[in-house]
């Protein structure tokens, strides 16, 4: 679908059912082909949301028949300990990919843990390796929220070339490889940060919004040019009303009517993480036994 009609909803649990079909597809092949795509997920300590979001990815590698492993280790387990695990699942060639769930107990390094991970089996697509391949316009495995917001937005507007997209937040989980993302993507690319001036004048350029600032509701109408595609990555917890919601870094009821098309939250952005996380496995199955696979979206596609 090529032109938005005005305020259409971008339906991410309907484009993620549909990676996760092809992504089921896949997983088939390689296995005909004898090779069992396998991802193991690493959780240290109890933060509740990361142990949702950690249940979340077994349960659906179970359901596209991904193998996972499951390690969960104590919040008092030291760096040590958790670099020994990845560097055991390094040497383990039956598992394809390593996902270590963020944030960590605050006395590990992050990105100690994160360096020490096989590139090839980074399935986020944090080591240095893959962050700078992506922004060399390599062949790699890349971080999968804004892998996901890349194929919402090609499944909404086709070709992006030449189109002036704002990021706002310059996470290294979102922002930044979203950054790089759209410019291999041939766009015009502005990056917002809490020290930006005239951040609003500058985004109400913007063909393409792309929110990922963790702060709720905070891009109304006057941040938006109309006709522009928004997407919001932002997932906030708020009490309103005495009931606890979901809501964006967008304010929905204000920017909608102004947009082509946008996401809602939940139901946008939210699924497609999952679902390339799983389309990041079986690529990384797929080039660890150099099998070439027709596959739904090949990485070069959403790398470039
Ligand atoms: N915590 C929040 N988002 C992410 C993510 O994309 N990957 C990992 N590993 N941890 C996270």
């Amino acid at each position: 679908m090529n032109s938005a009609a005005p305020g259409q909803l971008i339906d991410g649990k309907a484009v993620s059912a549909q990676v996760l079909a092809e992504v089921t597809a896949d997983v088939a092949a390689l296995k005909a082909q004898g090779v069992e795509p396998a991802l193991a997920v690493v959780l240290v300590g109890d933060d509740p949301a990361s142990h949702v979001y950690v249940r979340n990815k077994v349960l659906r590698a179970g359901e596209v028949g991904i193998r996972s492993l499951e390690y969960r280790l104590p919040a008092e387990a030291s760096a040590a300990e958790v670099l020994a695990l990845v560097a055991e699942l390094n040497g383990d060639a039956s598992v394809h990919g390593i996902l270590v769930q963020l944030p960590l107990p605050k006395h590990i390094d992050e990105t100690a843990v994160l360096q020490a991970i096989d590139p090839a089996k980074d399935v986020d697509g944090f080591h240095s390796e893959n962050v700078g391949g992506l922004s060399q316009g390599r062949d790699v495995l890349v971080p999968c929220t804004p892998a996901g917001c890349m194929r919402l937005l090609r499944d909404t507007l086709g070709d992006l070339s030449g189109k002036h997209a704002v990021v706002i937040g310059r996470s290294n989980i979102v922002g930044k490889p979203m950054a790089a993302l759209l410019l291999g993507a041939d766009c015009t690319v502005t990056v917002l940060h809490s020290r930006s001036k005239n951040a609003q004048a500058l985004c109400r350029k913007a063909d393409i919004v792309v929110a990922a600032v963790g702060r709720p509701r905070m891009i109304d109408a006057e941040w938006i040019k109309p006709g522009a595609v928004v997407i919001d990555v932002g997932i906030n917890r708020i009490e309103e009303d005495g009931k606890s919601r979901l809501v964006g870094d967008v304010d929905f009821a204000k920017v909608q009517p102004l947009t082509a098309a946008i996401t809602p939250v939940p139901g946008g952005v939210g699924p497609m993480t999952i679902a390339l996380l799983m389309q990041n496995t079986v690529t990384a199955a797929r080039q660890q036994h150099g099998t070439h696979l027709s596959a739904g979206t090949p990485l070069q596609a959403v790398a470039q």
